[in-house]
């Protein structure tokens, strides 16, 4: 029998969010954000209840019939404007694991390769019932304008250059789980590398952010023409108390890392001129065995996806014992079943959250 076979009711079970587990002296928040556009509007108690959300998320996932019925009845429509596999599926499976109904749509199906505008789009779905919106979009600022137009919750899966908040997200509970985490959940004295294609990365932006508030000591690693620009982010984040650095030097970037988190050259964003070619690239920046031994020993090995394996990370190093991109993977349908958990009790047509 599958799990489509069986009545919702027999298989839900009601979920709690455990508040339980945070610290005696912590105050219980409640979720106010309608949109996760980016993670920079996130305080730290609510990074904390995304955390918390997300261990019970993973506790449904552990489940035989790993099913809630918090959003039934409440339409999740699924918008991608770019290639993905991971993030659309993740987001995808999240919500079917909380009983939503579920739209695909593939944007070069459907009128907008006729030239329908974003609004036009975003004005359309609504009138077909979405009621939760997941939004990918080549163009940065894409999620806001649906944001401006939508009347229920828009979620960032990611648009242009600039943020990624559910993968970053998921990278600090990746980090906080795999690592252990201070009992205020904090990363202080982990050194945190990012390697790669930073200027392109809207994955390595919302991170920043993220890592940062979390305590950790975040450097940036790439050759000059990838990581411009971050040197005035890193000196006001200096200002604000921030750990943060940027180096082209990937020796100095990873010794003693606890984390070390490769990114893909995009290729797809990237002008002509900024790479001699990927094979200077991969023998000077790639993730190596060896460069790996620069690191403090059992340092987690970190990627987004889509891998291209022997550029920016060798294969054994993705697939060796220091990995936890699969547990990237599992742990981002438990954020993105937090966070629409969370969004779904903002709902301004109130949805019913068992
Ligand atoms: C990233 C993205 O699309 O921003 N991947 C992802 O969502 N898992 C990174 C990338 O494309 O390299």
């Amino acid at each position: 029998m599958t799990l489509t076979d069986r009545e919702p009711q027999a298989a839900a079970t009601a979920l709690e969010v455990p508040i339980v587990d945070s610290p005696p002296d912590a105050q219980p928040v409640s979720w106010t954000h309608r949109h996760l556009l980016d993670v920079d509007v996130l305080s730290w108690p609510d990074i904390e209840l995304v955390m918390r959300t997300t261990d019970a998320m993973r506790e449904v996932l552990g489940r035989p019939i790993a099913k809630v019925p918090a959003l039934r009845g409440t339409n999740v429509t699924i918008l991608f404007y770019e290639a993905s596999t991971r993030t659309r599926v993740s987001f995808e499976v999240a919500a079917k694991n909380l009983s939503a109904d579920v739209v695909n749509i593939a944007t070069t199906t459907s009128s907008v390769s006729k030239g329908e505008s974003l609004v036009d789009t975003v004005r359309t779905v609504e009138a077909l019932g979405a009621r939760m919106l997941v939004i990918r979009h080549p163009v940065s600022g894409a999620p806001a304008l649906a944001a401006e137009v939508f009347s229920g919750s828009v979620l960032n899966g990611g648009d242009g250059w600039h943020a990624h908040p559910t993968q970053a997200l998921l990278d600090l509970y990746t980090i906080r789980a795999s690592l252990g985490a201070g009992r205020d959940g904090s990363l202080a004295g982990r050194k945190v590398v990012i390697l790669g294609d930073v200027l392109h990365s809207r994955v390595a932006r919302s991170n920043i952010w993220t890592l940062t508030a979390a305590g950790a000591d975040l450097w940036l690693c790439g050759p000059a023409t990838l990581v411009r620009g971050f040197e005035a982010w890193a000196g006001r984040g200096a200002a604000a108390g921030r750990r943060f650095h940027v180096t082209t030097s990937v020796d100095e970037a990873l010794r003693d890392a606890d984390v070390v988190m490769a990114l893909r050259i995009q290729r797809e964003r990237m002008g002509s001129g900024l790479l001699p070619s990927l094979r200077e690239y991969a023998a000077r920046y790639g993730l190596t065995r060896e460069r790996l031994a620069l690191a403090r020993p059992g340092a987690l090995v970190m990627h987004p996806g889509p891998m291209n394996e022997g550029v920016e990370i060798a294969a054994d190093v993705a697939a060796g014992a220091q990995s936890v991109i699969t547990d990237q993977v599992t742990n981002g349908v438990a954020v993105r079943m937090a966070i629409l958990y969370l969004l779904a009790g903002t709902h301004p047509v109130g949805t019913e959250v068992a």
